[in-house]
């Protein structure tokens, strides 16, 4: 069924594992991601950026693309469709609207007073019709959307003030984590994370989960985080897939016979970081 993340988030954080956030590009995404997550009997948030969801016509042709999936899959495991880094009130508003069960409000980039305000503006809307909230402090790296930006590491009591005056669900506090691939081995702040945790006490998120090494993983779980964001490491498994496969037959043209492979190169990598956040037969 398709629900908020504020329940599977908090199971998360209280069992010791993450339920990973997978990012929609297209149909194909959607497909390997329910399906893994149906195999793997595990929890799955589906993330939809501003870009993404122009792309694939809007947030309603996304939320009845999903809907409808789900139907003829037969889903069972709780599916959270997501907004992804939600640039303002009103594109959350849009989503929320559309039926998503799950908002992000990216205030990252504004002062922290700027940021408890619409944060706390989308939590009024988003609780009176059961959507959770994520909210983000400090900023990650790299580039989302087409947006570059550079690392800040999130501070304790702006992460502090934003959680206990908005009744944000979910913290993303950045903490050197990077969108797309990393330079080398990120260095990631443990002892901020935990500082954070024990003074905030909701579940933690992790950005830019693609790259980061097995034993950083286990230790933001340990720590709380409880949702981990996968976009890159997706992309780059179908792209490489395609990419091989368009090599290998010059002559294919049907779609079918190229994005296919793509897909399940998607779906493969998909289980691989359930299994790894162990979210795996927690649905
Ligand atoms: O919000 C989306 C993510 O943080 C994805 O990051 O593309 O580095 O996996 P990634
Ligand atoms: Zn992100």
């Amino acid at each position: 069924p398709l629900v908020s993340m504020k329940e599977m988030l908090e199971k998360g954080k209280d069992n010791g594992y993450a339920v990973g956030q997978f990012n929609l590009n297209n149909l194909e995404y959607a497909q390997a991601i329910l399906q893994a997550a149906e195999e793997e009997k595990s929890p799955v948030i589906l993330g939809v950026s501003e870009g993404a969801g122009k792309y694939m016509g809007g947030f309603n042709v996304v939320v009845s693309m999903v809907e409808a999936l789900m139907e003829s899959y037969g889903t069972t495991v709780p599916v959270a469709i997501h907004l992804d880094h939600g640039s303002s009130f009103e594109k959350c508003a849009q989503a929320i609207h559309a039926g998503f069960t799950s908002v992000m409000i990216d205030g990252s980039h504004h002062p922290i007073e700027e940021n408890i305000e619409v944060t706390k503006k989308v939590v009024e809307l988003a609780h009176i019709h059961g959507v959770s909230v994520e909210a983000e402090v400090g900023t990650v790296g790299g580039e989302e959307d087409g947006v570059i930006g550079g690392i800040n590491y999130a501070d304790l009591n702006e992460c502090k003030s934003l959680v206990q005056e908005t009744g944000v669900d979910c913290l993303a506090p950045a903490l050197g984590s990077v969108h797309g691939e990393y330079q080398g081995e990120p260095n990631l702040g443990f002892k901020e994370m935990e500082e954070i945790l024990n003074a905030v006490n909701v579940p933690l998120v992790l950005h830019g989960g693609t790259g980061i090494p097995t034993k950083d993983i286990q230790k933001a779980i340990s720590l709380g985080t409880a949702k981990i964001n996968v976009n890159t490491e997706n992309q780059l498994a179908q792209a490489k897939t395609v990419r091989k496969v368009l090599e290998e037959k010059p002559n294919l043209y049907d779609p079918r016979k190229y994005l296919g492979p793509g897909t399940e190169a998607i779906k493969q990598t998909v289980i691989g970081k359930m299994r790894e956040f162990g979210s795996s037969n927690q649905a």
